[in-house]
């Protein structure tokens, strides 16, 4: 690994076990893609930059992705940092994603004002994140091995390290962020010149027993595509209680 940028908090050995976990797992190409066609919905027409992108699968699914990391890696195009995000060839961002790395940011109202700054009028951020409703807190509790602790993501949302060499994860960000603190949050992102678009909630059970990236898939494909189809049928209303992952959609205030 070269070129790393700073600000590290995430343990970059884990790429090459997750590439094999990729690989082998049909349930997890499957689910992931279900998610990413959900980005892409979001997305407008024009530039796309994945922040955090990991293994960058998302070159699988969205057309012409430009992946970034913390570190340049043999997966993604560039080293960017969440907190120093460039635009490419001086062009501002028309949409910037990131799946799973919001919880992992110690200063997130940073990031989204660094994502502001690149972003054209009119663009949007995409986030995917964990949701600690009331079945992902113990979900996720049981199943993994980051914490999800929503009561301590409070103003002025900066925080400390948790983990070994300076690293930073708590799952119950986006719950913290975008729905106990979304006045707050709203007004800060409006200095920002963002909008809270929409924020919804998804996945129930055909997600977990894909076995993720570490366990083995516990039903056939097959189960999990019929499973995911019933899914798309609970209302929003239920998904506040049962969902395992939001989705969040800012937009910038057009000049
Ligand atoms: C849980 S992984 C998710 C990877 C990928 N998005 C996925 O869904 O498979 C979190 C990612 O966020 C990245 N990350 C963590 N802190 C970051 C930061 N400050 N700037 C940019 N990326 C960061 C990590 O390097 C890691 O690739």
């Amino acid at each position: 690994m070269t070129d790393k940028v700073s600000d590290i908090t995430y343990d970059l050995d884990l790429l090459e076990a997750s590439r094999t976990a990729w690989e082998r797992s049909d349930g997890l190409r499957f689910i992931y893609g279900d998610l990413y066609g959900d980005v892409q919905r979001n997305c407008l027409e024009g530039s796309v930059l994945e922040i955090g992108s990991g293994i960058a699968v998302s070159r699988e699914f969205i057309k012409n992705v430009y992946t970034t990391d913390v570190a340049k890696t043999d997966y993604v195009d560039q080293a960017m940092s969440a907190y120093a995000i460039e635009r490419v060839v001086q062009t501002c961002w028309k949409n910037i994603f990131a799946i799973d790395v919001l919880h992992h940011l110690k200063q997130p109202l940073q990031f989204f004002q660094s994502a502001a700054g690149a972003l054209a009028p009119g663009g949007r951020i995409i986030l995917v994140e964990p949701a600690a409703t009331l079945w992902g807190r113990f979900f996720y509790s049981l199943c993994h091995h980051e914490p999800i602790v929503p009561q301590l993501i409070v103003p002025p949302f900066e925080f400390d390290a948790n983990g070994v060499d300076g690293e930073f994860a708590n799952m119950g960000m986006a719950v913290g962020l975008f729905r106990d603190h979304r006045s707050i949050v709203a007004a800060r992102l409006a200095e920002f010149s963002l909008t809270v678009k929409s924020v919804r909630y998804r996945d129930v059970l055909a997600y977990p027993l894909t076995g993720g990236y570490s366990k083995p898939q516990v039903l056939p494909t097959s189960v999990l595509r019929v499973l995911a189809r019933l899914e798309a049928l609970i209302p929003q209303c239920l998904y506040r209680f049962i969902g395992l992952r939001m989705v969040i959609v800012l937009e910038k205030i057009s000049d």
